[in-house]
């Protein structure tokens, strides 16, 4: 999705804000765009397709500055074009990047239009640079035509404005789309995320809603919704960009699936400890508010919302509260029934989901116990608007289809289960059961990678294939829905999963040769009735691909290959399995020659609803 990138300083900014850009790219966009201060005025680049082009026509132009914002656009309103991306200009005086949607465009553009301001995009960022420019007219500083202009806007912004009548200054202004501002020594920054900035700065200010900021080389001055002067904490930040390098490996996709026993073992370390959650890893207040939680809501996004639909197979069985999960779009946008003591759990990698945020705040009114959030990076709006945090310390995870974020995020969903179980009603020696198969997941994901061989191979038979099935009872339905997204999100293969007990419902009339039936078969006491699935699939010419428990005796042959995977405890199963899955949409997209780690149109964090 969009990311911003700003500075303000002695030395030449363009290289900082392209090696920021550059750090965004990976959460998806399709146009890129700078515009610079120097003694000449303003000097504005912008490409369609990746950075590089723009890198190549700055360098080309021999363009730099002191002052500069830049930006990557993942488009929302008007095509991916030129003039459609950012930087947006107006008068040729001043400049706006803008991440988020302005939702009252249409009418500000019929005003601002009246008063005879040209429109060159189709954008609704385009109405930002015009407005403030109107209001710096009236007002004395481009902080307050800031602050007069954002009073305008209704929807989702981050924003940073600069003006060559004005240069040295970068005003920024947050509402519902993050924003950090970057402290150096002599020179300041400001970035849609940290990452952006961290090879100029460890020292960072998160701005909160409605803020507004005039960020100097000297100073940087905050000012909240109502103009009030405020001071926010200055973090500094230990975050390792490992994204730098895929070391070994061809695609940031294939590293981290790699990295997840890993990963895994990082989530768990110092939190299941002699056969016990550590149930602080949540938050200091966990024991309370697990005591009192009767119910629990998740609410997430994609991948995480897969996450979550495993965790209600578990809450329930295991620890004794019922559990919820929807779809953060779909939750804040209906009336809901909140039963009595329900936590409200929000699952995300990123913590910056538009819609997911929005499901959170929206729980704070309308009367949950609490909010817990299993989230992936510390910083984020989530982590710091949550009663309760769990980070799954997945590391920076850079491919847009998610995958060690997905596991750590089951880890964390698994310890949630036994630490809400305890206070519930659940024996210390299941507690134990699940610490010990938690203990024994990084070793047990480190094995399973061992099959990515036979992955490999199998991988060239969906090549040609539009279109694929993939099938789960119980809690690996979640994770053939999982698998049927990775494959869709990086192969553009048509991929649905199903419960497989609802075959003979519909999707049994699409059976045939050309349409390959994924299969997740660990051994459970569901065995039995996945079998009869099979055979339903195999008396109608399906080819089917099944990953088994080598305990659960399936055998390959004409109509079914068989990759066994070694038998492990029915609590992680859903962790491995997952495994084999990204294994094979990875190996499919390879051979079909797609953006494995920016697949078109999708973006990594989706800040805009
Ligand atoms: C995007 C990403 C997915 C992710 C989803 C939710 O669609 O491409 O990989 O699962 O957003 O993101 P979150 O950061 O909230 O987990």
């Amino acid at each position: 999705m969009c990311g911003i990138v700003g500075a303000t300083a002695e030395r030449r900014v363009a290289e900082i804000l392209l090696e920021g850009l550059r750090r965004l790219e990976y959460r998806g966009y399709d146009s890129a765009g700078m515009a610079l201060l120097n003694n000449a005025g303003m000097v504005k680049v912008r490409r369609v397709g990746k950075v590089k082009e723009l890198a190549d026509a700055i360098e080309r132009d021999g363009v730099n500055g002191h002052v500069g914002i830049a930006h990557t656009r993942w488009a929302t309103h008007g095509g991916v074009t030129e003039a459609n991306a950012h930087p947006h200009v107006s008068n040729n005086e001043l400049a706006v990047v803008h991440n988020g949607i302005i939702e009252n465009h249409e009418s500000l553009r019929e005003t601002l239009q009246g008063l005879g301001y040209q429109f060159d995009s189709q954008t609704d960022t385009e109405v930002i640079a015009h407005l403030v420019h109107h209001e710096l007219k009236s007002a004395t500083t481009l902080l307050a035509a800031v602050q007069n202009a954002v009073k305008q806007l209704d929807g989702a912004y981050g924003t940073v404005i600069m003006d060559q009548r004005d240069p040295g200054q970068l005003v920024v202004a947050r509402s519902g789309s993050p924003l950090v501002i970057g402290l150096g020594i002599g020179e300041n920054f400001v970035a849609s995320d940290q990452l952006a900035l961290l090879p100029v700065t460890r020292k960072f200010i998160y701005l909160e809603e409605g803020d507004v900021a005039a960020v100097s080389r000297e100073s940087v001055a905050i000012f909240d919704r109502d103009g009030n002067a405020v001071e926010r904490d200055v973090i500094t930040s230990d975050l390792q960009y490992d994204a730098g390098g895929k070391g070994e490996y061809r695609h940031f996709m294939l590293k981290e699936i790699h990295e997840q026993p890993f990963a895994v073992r990082n989530t768990l370390e110092g939190r299941v400890l002699d056969g016990k959650i550590a149930v602080d890893a949540f938050g200091a207040q966990a024991e309370d508010i697990f005591k009192q939680t009767k119910h629990v809501q998740i609410i997430a996004c994609g991948t995480s919302y897969h996450a979550g639909m495993v965790a209600k197979y578990w809450l329930e069985a295991l620890a004794g509260v019922s559990c919820n999960v929807e779809i953060a779009s779909e939750f804040r946008y209906r009336k809901s029934h909140v039963f009595p003591n329900s936590l409200l759990v929000t699952i995300s990698q990123s913590g910056e989901t538009a819609d997911t945020l929005a499901a959170l705040r929206l729980a704070k009114e309308i009367g949950y116990q609490a909010s817990l959030t299993v989230c992936n990076v510390a910083s984020s709006s989530m982590v710091r608007e949550s009663d309760l945090a769990f980070l799954t310390r997945a590391g920076a995870e850079i491919g847009v289809a998610s995958t060690k974020a997905f596991t750590t995020q089951l880890a964390g969903l698994l310890m949630l289960t036994a630490a809400i179980g305890r206070f519930h009603g659940m024996s210390s020696s299941t507690e134990a059961r699940i610490a010990k198969a938690l203990s024994s997941l990084p070793t047990k994901l480190e094995e399973c990678m061992s099959i990515t061989g036979a992955i490999e191979k199998l991988a060239p038979e969906f090549a040609d294939k539009e279109h694929s099935l993939f099938l789960g009872r119980g809690e690996q339905y979640p994770i053939a829905m999982e698998g049927a997204l990775k494959l869709k999100e990086i192969s553009y293969i048509h991929a649905e999963a199903y419960a497989s007990g609802e075959l003979k419902h519909g999707p049994l009339a699409l059976i045939d040769a050309e349409m390959p039936v994924i299969v997740v078969a660990p051994n459970n006491e569901l065995l039995e009735k996945l079998k009869s699935n099979v055979e339903e699939v195999r008396a109608r010419g399906g080819i089917m691909y099944v990953f088994a428990d080598s305990k659960a005796n399936f055998k390959s042959d004409d109509s079914m290959r068989v990759i066994n995977l070694a038998h492990v405890d029915e609590l992680i199963a859903p962790i491995i399995y997952t495994l084999p899955l990204q294994l094979l949409s990875y190996y499919v997209a390879i051979i079909k020659g797609t953006d494995v780690d920016q697949p078109r149109n999708l973006a990594k964090s989706v800040t805009v609803e």
